[in-house]
């Protein structure tokens, strides 16, 4: 079936190759995730939270085929993303990292690590822009714009831009080739408090402009109050509660949430 359903996710396990143990270099692997269904709608955003190591990354390095799950299946409006023919095609989902800097070449010029995309993917390049300099400059400069960045920008190298110029780049790059869902992975976690705030904005309102959902991954319970319409709980690799946002900070329905939930008030002494 297709038609706009958005990302769905089934039954999702994903191990990885755990260390090796003994002599023998047997390895018993690991199980990050562990039959995880979650959806995300059509213009949603849902925060994905929970403890270090329990399988937040895991699930998002699944969608963009980053890893290959043990099982399980992952769906964008009908369509198998694990269907290998698709997931060449699929420029539906795009991803931001944490780190911005290792996110992109720092021997690529902003214009050229923007530009790349569209030779994987001329059919979404705007017209020109795989051909003609002038046009290709045009389409960077665009991008640029619509994330709060100045045209000379497109010419620097990421090593003489801040941190988070850099990640307003890799905004800009990950829309490149027209997403409908953003996967933000702990985004904005690694920059400079005051800049938080503001690439924040800025993901909200690219957001609000191309009508995108979001799966938004993060620590700050703040943030997820801020940006979530939903959010799903994850601990030692399996989700524990998914509720509206409204419904899970007024009344949280598993013990794990609860526990979370306080821990970040008690963390929250500066606000
Ligand atoms: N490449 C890998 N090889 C082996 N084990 C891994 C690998 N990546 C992650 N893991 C393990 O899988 C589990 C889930 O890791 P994952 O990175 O998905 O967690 P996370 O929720 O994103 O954590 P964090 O909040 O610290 O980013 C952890 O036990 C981790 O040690
Ligand atoms: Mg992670």
């Amino acid at each position: 079936m297709t038609g706009a359903t958005g990302l769905r996710i089934a039954d999702l396990t994903v191990t990885y190759p755990g260390p090796r143990t003994g002599g023998l270099g047997r390895r018993s692997p690991i199980t990050a995730v562990r039959t995880v269904s979650l959806d995300v709608a059509p213009q949603e955003t849902v925060a994905l939270v929970g403890e270090s190591g329990s399988g937040k990354s895991t699930i998002a390095r699944a969608i963009v085929g980053l890893v290959t799950p043990a099982s399980g299946t992952i769906e964008y409006d009908g369509v198998s993303l694990l269907d290998r023919r698709h997931r060449a095609q699929g420029r539906d989902i795009a991803m931001i990292f944490q780190d911005p800097r290792s996110s992109l070449n720092p021997r690529m010029s902003v214009e050229a690590s923007i530009g790349e995309a569209w030779h994987a993917h001329p059919e979404a390049a705007p017209a020109g822009a795989r051909t003609d300099p002038r046009r290709r400059r045009d389409a960077v400069v665009h991008l640029l714009g619509q994330v709060g960045l100045d045209p000379d920008v497109a010419g620097k190298r990421p090593t003489a831009l801040s941190g988070g110029q850099c990640q307003r780049v890799s905004i800009a790059r990950a829309l490149a080739l027209g997403p409908r869902l953003l996967i933000c992975d702990e985004a904005v976690s690694a920059l400079d408090v005051s800049v938080q705030a503001q690439v924040l904005q800025l993901l909200v309102s690219v957001r609000e402009a191309l009508s995108l959902s979001m799966l938004f991954i993060t620590h700050d319970l703040g943030v997820v109050r801020q940006v979530a319409d939903r959010v799903a709980v994850m601990r030692r690799g399996e989700l524990v509660e998914s509720a509206d946002a409204q419904s899970l900070f007024a009344a949280p329905q598993h013990e794990y949430t609860r526990e979370l939930l306080a821990a970040a008030v008690d963390l929250d002494v500066s606000r």
